[in-house]
């Protein structure tokens, strides 16, 4: 019988060889907390800044715009409570519109929002969130202005 094949990339990956060997050291030795003043905390701390500088030159970006998190999850949450709350505080927005194809850790976020913080939430219909056809692209912004009877000048759209 032939071996199935992984498609599950989307998922997770296996760890490339390079990054294996680089972060090693790390799970051994170097075990610290980069957050501890002691010795092994301030290896890991400097290990750590240098990822951050070397990840920033490849993406061509300043070192402190970058976060490492632990997973997608926390990520999407970071990034959608912290420019939900910024963008709010700074212009007053307080709609969001997201499709009901994201991904759980998206949709739960966008509800905690909504319920817990006091945003409107809008969920596009499903068709126009899986369709390729351009001219379908516009239709979400015709429909939420419509919704929420705004010009598109009102209208500051967070995620
Ligand atoms: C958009 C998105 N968020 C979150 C996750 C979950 O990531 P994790 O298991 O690292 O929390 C995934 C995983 O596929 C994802 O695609």
């Amino acid at each position: 019988m032939s071996e199935p094949i992984y498609l599950d990339f989307a998922a997770t990956t296996p760890v490339d060889d390079r990054v294996l060997q680089a972060m090693l050291p790390f799970f051994s030795d170097n075990f610290g907390n980069p957050s501890s003043v002691h010795r092994w905390g301030q290896r890991a701390e400097r290990a750590l800044e240098q990822a951050r500088r070397d990840v920033a030159e490849v993406l061509n970006c300043e070192p402190a715009e970058l976060i490492f998190t632990s997973g997608g999850s926390e990520a999407d949450n970071l990034a959608l409570r912290g420019t939900a709350l910024a963008v709010r505080e700074a212009t007053g927005a307080n709609q969001l519109v997201t499709t009901p194809i994201e991904h759980d850790a998206v949709l739960s976020t966008m509800r905690q929002l909504r319920d817990h913080f006091g945003f409107s939430l809008a969920l596009l219909p499903k068709r126009w969130s899986t369709s390729s056809d351009p001219r379908l692209q516009l239709r979400p912004v015709r429909w939420f202005l419509k919704t929420w009877n705004c010009s598109p000048l009102d209208c500051r759209i967070l995620a």
